[in-house]
């Protein structure tokens, strides 16, 4: 049976930079409060004019380039967002358009943060199955027009921004390489603990004009609670895939923990008891990006040389839903 190998990376950020002090002038916050309560200094959010699409598309280019591949060498794409660029069609027959693409499979995936361990696991499923190949996986969002900039909105509108990030994966018969190991989970009984409560199917029309004013498409957040169950579930999450393949801790080369707060990620590390030389963070540049997060810090880390060949990889994620799970791969 083939595993799946990762053979090329890439991402894209907006060249806008939002610095923490943008937001002081609008709302009741600082730098300090901001850097020292979750480490992020500045994110990109977009201008008008750039989409969510431009950014996968761009990150996808940089895969293809870093595999040596041209696009009608992709099988499938397998594109995780939940904030496409329309309520539908998602982005991924845009991103296939765009790539000047026949109709291979197109399949958006919405699974929050965890989005890109999920969308992961189902090219996995493709390739160690026979169906596919060649499988192209994005992570995509575009937060920063759904938040809140106005006063009370600084619990969120600080932490969420837009990114994009890509990887291609491909089969291997190489033993011990690739992907090794998947640990996936979600639990609905917390779904309102972070959540975007419409537009949606459940009110006629999707959103009415008294509750777009109340602002109920705002991103809502109990930043304690999700926080209390990341700090638990991400490293539970990395110990059920490494006691599976019989692997410790010590052996990971490379921990890339979703980004959502560099004090959830500092736990994630010593829960784990890792050194900080194992663990990679960005989001003192980027902030959260949701799906983006884990593909962009991994194309940081492999064009920075951080990875190399026979390097034990282990990506976690947490988010809305509240969803988590992780990978464990031999690079
Ligand atoms: O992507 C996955 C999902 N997201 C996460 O995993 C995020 C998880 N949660 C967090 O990262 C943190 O809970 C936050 C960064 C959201 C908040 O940090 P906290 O240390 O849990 O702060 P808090 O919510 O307990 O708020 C402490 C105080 C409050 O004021 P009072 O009630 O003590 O007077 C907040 O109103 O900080 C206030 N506060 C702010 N102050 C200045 C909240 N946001 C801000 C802000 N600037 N931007």
């Amino acid at each position: 049976m083939p595993t799946s190998i990762v053979l090329g990376t890439g991402r894209a950020v907006p060249g806008r930079v939002v610095t923490n002090d943008e937001f002081s002038g609008s709302m009741d916050t600082s730098d300090e409060w901001i850097r020292t309560r979750t480490g992020i200094r500045e994110r990109r959010w977009i201008s008008p004019g750039e989409t969510g699409v431009d950014l996968g598309l761009e990150a996808t280019r940089q895969a293809l380039a870093a595999a040596g591949m041209q696009p009608g060498e992709l099988d499938a794409i397998i594109y995780a967002t939940i904030t496409p660029d329309h309520f539908l069609p998602g982005n991924g027959v845009y991103l296939q358009t765009r790539l000047g693409l026949g109709p291979i499979p197109a399949i958006d995936l919405r699974m929050q943060c965890a989005g890109f361990v999920y969308a992961l696991s189902v090219a996995d499923a493709f390739i160690r199955g026979g169906m596919y190949r060649r499988v192209l996986v994005v992570g995509q969002e575009i937060q920063s027009t759904r938040m809140d900039v106005s006063p009370k909105g600084r619990h969120t509108a600080v932490l969420f921004a837009d990114g994009a990030g890509a990887a291609i994966l491909g089969a291997t018969d190489e033993p011990g390489r690739g992907i090794l190991a998947f640990d996936l989970h979600s639990d609905g009984a917390f779904a309102e603990k972070l959540w975007v409560e419409e537009p949606g199917s459940l009110h006629n029309p999707t959103i009415s004009a008294d509750r777009y004013e109340a602002g109920t498409y705002f991103l809502q957040m109990d930043g304690k609670e999700v926080f209390r169950h990341a700090v638990h579930r991400m490293p539970e999450s990395v110990r059920t895939c490494l006691d599976r393949l019989g692997l410790a801790p010590s052996e990971i080369a490379l921990l890339i923990p979703h980004q959502a707060n560099m004090r959830i990620s500092e736990m994630v590390q010593r829960e784990l008891g890792l050194a900080d030389s194992q663990v990679y963070n960005n989001i003192e540049r980027y902030g959260n990006t949701t799906s983006a997060t884990i593909p962009i810090a991994l194309d940081e880390c492999v064009r920075a040389g951080r990875v190399a060949p026979g390097d034990l990889v282990a990506l976690t994620a947490f988010g809305s839903g509240f969803v988590w799970g992780s990978v464990v791969m031999r690079w």
